[in-house]
């Protein structure tokens, strides 16, 4: 199946059994908004709760908070989002269409490397088992050429781009003359800078009112908070604290399903350390956070550093994790060492001392911040299109299936009496009442026993208990497993103890 089959088949499986749905679908929908459905919330509550439990739970030195949406506008100010949270710009005249200008420009890299893996897929053929595929990236003379030119494209991007020169992005596209998708044609626009935080006003009178912005990330109410929790909290350098919730973005190029929304979620954490020690916590934090997605199914091809070489004005080191989603390697969590730039920019915007004494130095200093920050719905769409699977079984037919980690299954455990008489019922709610409360359960007694496994399967549910004649009898029911499809039976006693402790199997741990 191609990539682009695999997406489209991703989306519709993700509407038809209930995860994600298109915003105000009746009236045609909002661009790059999305509701999730009955299947959807329990995975995303899973996740954000498996991501909490992994940080702020299993840290003793890291907490979490959970700061408002709305906050005072010098916030923005202060943390140069109001000058320089802007995306560069360009129209097309023709096809009237807006675009950034540096996705245009990473998708005319991504056309060149997608000309290498094509070169590469040929060569795999001809050559078979004796093909190196290291050897022939460093050696091909034609994929040289193109690594050479994607090294050349990147560099002068990083130029203009890292400078804010927009005539030079502009003269950039034009020598790689690249056309619009829509017209084909290059009849562009100058590039222009766009600010992407949406604004709303408070106040109940149009003079008396104040613009104020619906935050674009939620690490600033982390550090606007650091006093607070540092001194409540009694904490010690280095610490950490966690926050989940939402962010809003007015995305130009707004695509690819969930990846890029206008209203997303973040799960982030400000780790505060002793300046001179950020490297040492970031590489430490670099590689917790691989390993954390290890945790949950993501295996190593699936998974890359990008550090950054053009860093921002306030980092002093930068990773993304990216991870292989439909359309490639994207962004899925950023790895950030952000110095003391913001506790201090708000230090003197505030005129409040931000800073920490430390007792073993015996010294004040505003600490310096490695900040972890991954998108709720990235995540979601990684965990989502890692499991979705399609399998031709023994007897010909086909199951989809989600092998999504049971930890984050929406439901744990499928209760099914395999007729509807004989006291199965009865039984089957008996269990049900007893599992309920540790673990999410679904009740289904409709249609043959095959297609409520189908079902379930498609939903991702790992563990299917079936209550037969066997049951009536000696107090056994079969627990079927979702990846191996494998049944055993077992005593009815026993079943919260097995699948507790299936569910903790290989569970992350600092
Ligand atoms: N506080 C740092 C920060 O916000 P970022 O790289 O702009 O850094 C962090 O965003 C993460 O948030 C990204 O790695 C991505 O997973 C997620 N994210 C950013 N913009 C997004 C969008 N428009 N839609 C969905 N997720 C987004």
């Amino acid at each position: 199946m191609s990539k682009e089959d695999l997406f489209r088949k991703i989306i519709s499986h993700a509407k038809e059994y209930g995860f994600i749905f298109p915003s105000s679908e009746i009236y045609d929908g909002l661009s790059a908004v999305y509701d999730y459905g009955q299947n959807g919330v329990e995975l995303k509550n899973n996740i954000r709760q498996y991501w909490w439990k992994s940080m702020v739970q299993m840290h003793e030195n890291i907490v979490g908070i959970d700061s408002a949406i709305f906050m005072h506008p010098s916030i923005w100010k202060a943390s140069g989002h109001v000058d320089a949270f802007n995306d560069p710009l360009i129209d097309n005249r023709d096809s009237k269409k807006r675009y950034r200008a540096d996705i245009l420009l990473e998708d005319y890299i991504l056309k060149i490397e997608d000309k290498i893996n094509k070169e590469v897929a040929k060569a795999n053929k001809r050559f078979g088992e004796n093909f190196d595929e290291k050897m022939y990236r460093e050696t091909n003379p034609r994929v040289m050429r193109y690594l050479e030119e994607i090294e050349d494209v990147r560099t002068k991007m990083n130029e203009t781009l890292g400078n804010d020169d927009l005539v030079g992005v502009k003269a950039l596209i034009e020598e790689l003359k690249i056309a619009c998708p829509i017209s084909g044609s290059r009849n562009w626009t100058d590039v222009r800078q766009f600010n992407l935080m949406f604004s709303t006003q408070m106040g109940s009178t149009s003079e008396g009112a104040e613009v104020i912005y619906l935050r674009p990330e939620t690490a600033q109410g982390i550090f606007v908070n650091f006093l607070n929790v540092m001194k409540s909290g009694r904490m010690r350098v280095p610490f950490g604290i966690a926050q989940t919730g939402k962010a809003f973005r007015n995305e130009i190029v707004a695509r690819q399903f969930i990846f890029r929304m206008r209203e997303f979620e973040q799960m982030e954490m400000q780790f505060f350390v002793r300046p001179g020690e950020e490297l040492k916590w970031f590489e430490y934090w670099k590689e917790e956070r691989y390993k954390w997605l290890g945790t949950l199914g993501i295996s190593e091809e699936k998974l890359r550093y990008h550090d950054h070489e053009k860093l921002a004005h306030y980092a002093n080191a930068a990773t993304d994790i990216e991870f292989d989603f439909p359309f490639g390697f994207r962004e899925l969590e950023g790895i950030h060492s952000r110095t003391d730039f913001d506790l201090k920019a708000h230090q003197d915007l505030s005129g409040k001392k931000l800073q920490y004494f430390d007792p073993e130095t015996n010294e004040n200093y505003i600490p310096y911040v490695v900040e972890t920050s991954i998108g709720m719905d990235r995540m979601f769409l990684a965990i989502f299109s890692n499991a979705y699977n399609e399998e031709t079984l023994e007897d010909g037919s086909l199951r989809t299936v989600l092998n999504i980690p049971p930890i984050l299954s929406p439901y744990k455990v499928a209760v099914l009496p395999l007729v509807r008489k004989d006291g199965m019922p009865e039984k089957a709610k008996e269990i049900l009442d007893d599992l309920r409360f540790d673990f999410n359960c679904q009740y289904d007694d409709k249609d043959a026993i095959g297609r409520r496994y189908r079902r379930q399967d498609a939903i991702g549910t790992p563990y299917c208990v079936t209550i037969d004649t066997q049951t009536m009898e000696d107090n056994t029911v079969t627990i079927r497993e979702r990846d191996s499809m494998k049944q055993e039976r077992v005593d009815i006693s026993m079943l919260s103890k097995i699948i507790g402790d299936r569910l903790k199997a290989n569970i992350y741990r600092p």
